[in-house]
């Protein structure tokens, strides 16, 4: 049966922690994947996530089947944070919400969706983007092609080329867009060319599908709604992908959701019972303890403050760490100016290391980064700053 089976390249993020994990040098550094590491270079588990699991093992729920679209409280949690507690949209019942394994599998049903309802159209993604975005619709079956993004000079987004070539998009071209922390390049647009992009996607009849995978690690909850809140109040029908993995350092309970923005609640009904239907040739449903978790932080006042204050945290973490890795850079007299590093947002910086430069951290070193440059400041700690700064310092003087 298997004899014909090619072996598959591992996977450019999930496949450096499969290396990395297999190196022993006890110096490694794992900068690969958009994971937040706390000081001690550990994974916290957020205080606000320990008081609800405490509540939740106390009292010993049943584990039955949650419903195909999964927790409604933990659903209407999630619409309230992308769209605003006050949200006519909701009011108006215009946005479907199902509850998905992480932002990757919001994505993928998503995708499945689409296909069943737009088999023809191609997907666009950005130049760069997140890896698995081409991967997971193209295994959806569509075709992908990049829109010009980032500009590799300015280190900013090219909106002029991109705008242009959204211009030219086909009518029902779906258009993927990171709404805030632009993965990988940490580039985003400004409020006024999200504005804009809103009124191309309208004037083309294109489809948005926003990838909120990282909100809260700009600025804070709500002004990292801000592409969210314009499509919302723009009229128009747009997908939103979001995750807590990194927000409630959930990783592996795979909390995420599909929230779908219609025209009206009799749309909203006809477009959840299609997704209910990919859902369930999937994985048929949630399962439950990660979103009772964040269901339960969100809804109550005080643990969601406990929340907001320990995301800020970790937010004020990786920007002293972008600040650090920039001075240290100077320090070591490299004559490149790597201050952009603390213009980019998110957890990633976009260095413009070479894939050869990445390798030789690899082997030299122990430093594990995406082959494309990307590394993950929330990797970073006062322990292996230094050693990662001269690393760097070493493969730029070359
Ligand atoms: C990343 O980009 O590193 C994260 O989103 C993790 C992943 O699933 O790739």
């Amino acid at each position: 049966i298997f004899a014909g089976v090619a072996l598959a390249p591992r996977d450019p993020i999930l496949g450096l922690n499969e290396a990395y994990n297999a190196d022993a040098r006890a110096t490694k550094v794992n900068l690969g994947v958009g994971v937040y590491f706390d000081e001690n270079g550990k994974i916290p588990l957020l205080s606000a996530v320990k008081v609800a699991e405490k509540a939740r093992l106390e009292a010993m729920p049943p584990r039955g089947y949650q419903a195909i679209e999964g927790n409604a409280q933990y659903n209407q949690a999630v619409q309230k944070l992308l769209l605003g507690a006050d949200s006519e949209l909701l009011a108006a019942g215009r946005v479907v919400t199902a509850q998905a394994l992480g932002g990757t599998g919001a994505l993928k049903i998503g995708a499945d969706f689409l296909k069943g309802l737009k088999a023809d159209a191609k997907v666009y993604i950005s130049d760069p983007s997140w890896e698995n975005h081409r991967a997971l619709f193209e295994a959806a079956g569509f075709v992908v092609e990049n829109y010009p993004y980032y500009d590799a000079e300015t280190r900013g987004v090219n909106f002029a080329a991109m705008k242009a070539f959204l211009l030219g998009l086909a009518p029902g071209s779906v258009i993927v867009l990171h709404a805030c922390c632009h993965n990988p390049t940490g580039a985003d647009m400004s409020d006024a060319q999200w504005a804009e992009v809103v009124e191309v996607c309208r004037e083309r009849a294109l489809v948005p599908f926003l990838d909120m995978a990282y909100q809260g690690f700009a600025e804070g909850i709500e002004p990292d709604a801000v592409a969210v809140r314009l499509f919302s109040a723009s009229g128009l029908q747009f997908f939103v992908s979001s995750s807590f993995s990194k927000s409630f350092s959930l990783y592996g309970e795979r909390v995420g959701a599909l929230s779908i923005i219609t025209a009206d609640k009799d749309e909203s009904a006809r477009v959840l019972s299609q997704l209910k239907r990919v859902i369930r040739t999937n994985y048929s449903n949630p399962p439950i303890h990660g979103g009772a978790v964040v269901a339960a932080v969100l809804s109550s006042p005080e643990l969601r403050q406990m929340w907001e204050d320990e995301l800020g945290g970790m937010r004020v973490r990786i920007r002293a760490m972008r600040e650090g890795l920039v001075s240290a850079l100077k320090s070591k007299g490299v004559a490149q100016d790597f201050s952009f590093v603390t213009a980019q947002r998110g957890m990633f910086s976009y260095t413009g290391l070479s894939a050869a430069q990445v390798e030789v951290l690899r082997a030299d070193y122990g430093i594990y980064a995406v082959s494309t440059g990307r590394i993950c400041l929330a990797a970073l700690n006062q322990n292996n700053l230094a050693y990662v700064a001269d690393a760097i310092a070493e493969v730029v003087k070359g």
